[in-house]
């Protein structure tokens, strides 16, 4: 594995390579977890070569959020990223992805609206201008997201086809811990307790499902759930239909930590 730096030696890499070679990205901010490696190893099994990128993108943070605080460890990352069969990691300085004079934005418009966007305004926007600018210096035939960030998947694939973007957008099945909650980077924020009171989220979600198998409503059912947690600061419990596919989505706090959880409930992703 290889790690890159700036946007030309990435640029070379890639040109190096035969026509035909199908690469695919994986697009993450680092902390390498069990959600990033299953979007490795599906990007494994399907391309020609790998290559996933590390920044934490400044303009997807809001003011007061946790750009600063954010968990960042090259040196694991990059043993994590090695045994996974990543061809080329790129970590590029902020300066090489936003060079002085930057000033050229991609905006999403409705599906950007509402859910994350109340509570982080202008994060899809920051999202959905850093994914283009590593689709094109990276040219994938496919990129990889996961169904964890449903809103953000959904905007970017909404991208590529307003954008006439030639790259296939897979959507991973979101990877869960033992405990139901969902893997992120932001769980090692949480305190033993606050770990176990975020363990409503997923609970009330999975009530969601269950409801909504049996033909009620699912929506009622998660937030009934949700209620009976009092160290768990509901944000939003909402009905979410993204290109096709009905989602019930979540967000939440506990103390300091935000978390966000959704579960498929009609239609398959991508
Ligand atoms: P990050 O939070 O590092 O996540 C990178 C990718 O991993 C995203 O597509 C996210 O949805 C996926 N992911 C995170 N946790 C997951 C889980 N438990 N199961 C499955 N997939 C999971 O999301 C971002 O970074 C950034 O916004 C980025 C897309 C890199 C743009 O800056």
């Amino acid at each position: 594995m290889k790690t890159l730096r700036t946007r030309s030696d990435l640029r070379a890499a890639l040109g190096s390579m035969g026509a035909g070679v199908e690469v695919g990205l994986v697009p993450t901010m680092g902390a390498l977890h069990a959600g990033h490696l299953a979007l490795l190893e599906a990007a494994r099994a399907e391309c020609d070569l790998v290559v996933a990128s590390i920044f934490v993108n400044p303009t997807q943070f809001g003011p007061g959020e946790d750009f600063e605080t954010y968990p960042r460890d090259e040196k694991s990352d990059a043993r994590t990223a090695k045994a996974a069969g990543v061809d080329y990691l790129f970590v590029p300085p902020v300066k090489e992805m936003y060079p002085d004079g930057f000033q050229t934005w991609v905006e999403v418009e409705r599906l950007s609206q509402g859910l994350e966007d109340d509570a982080r305004p202008g994060h899809l926007r920051g999202v959905a201008t850093v994914c283009l600018k590593l689709f094109n210096l990276a040219r994938p035939r496919r990129a990889y997201f996961g169904q964890k960030d449903a809103q953000q998947s959904a905007v970017v694939e909404q991208l590529v086809r307003d954008l006439d973007l030639d790259v296939q957008i897979r959507v991973v099945p979101t990877v869960r811990d033992e405990d139901g909650l969902a893997v992120s980077s932001r769980n090692a924020y949480l305190s033993d307790e606050e770990r176990l009171a975020a363990r409503a989220l997923p609970r009330s979600l999975f009530a969601g499902e269950e409801a909504h198998q049996h033909g009620a409503d699912a929506l009622a059912a998660a937030r009934v759930a949700l209620s009976t947690e009092p160290r768990l600061t509901p944000e939003y419990v909402e009905l979410a239909r993204f290109n096709g596919r009905l989602h019930l989505v979540a967000a939440a706090r506990v103390g300091r930590t935000r978390l966000i959880d959704n579960v498929l409930l009609e239609g398959e992703l991508a």
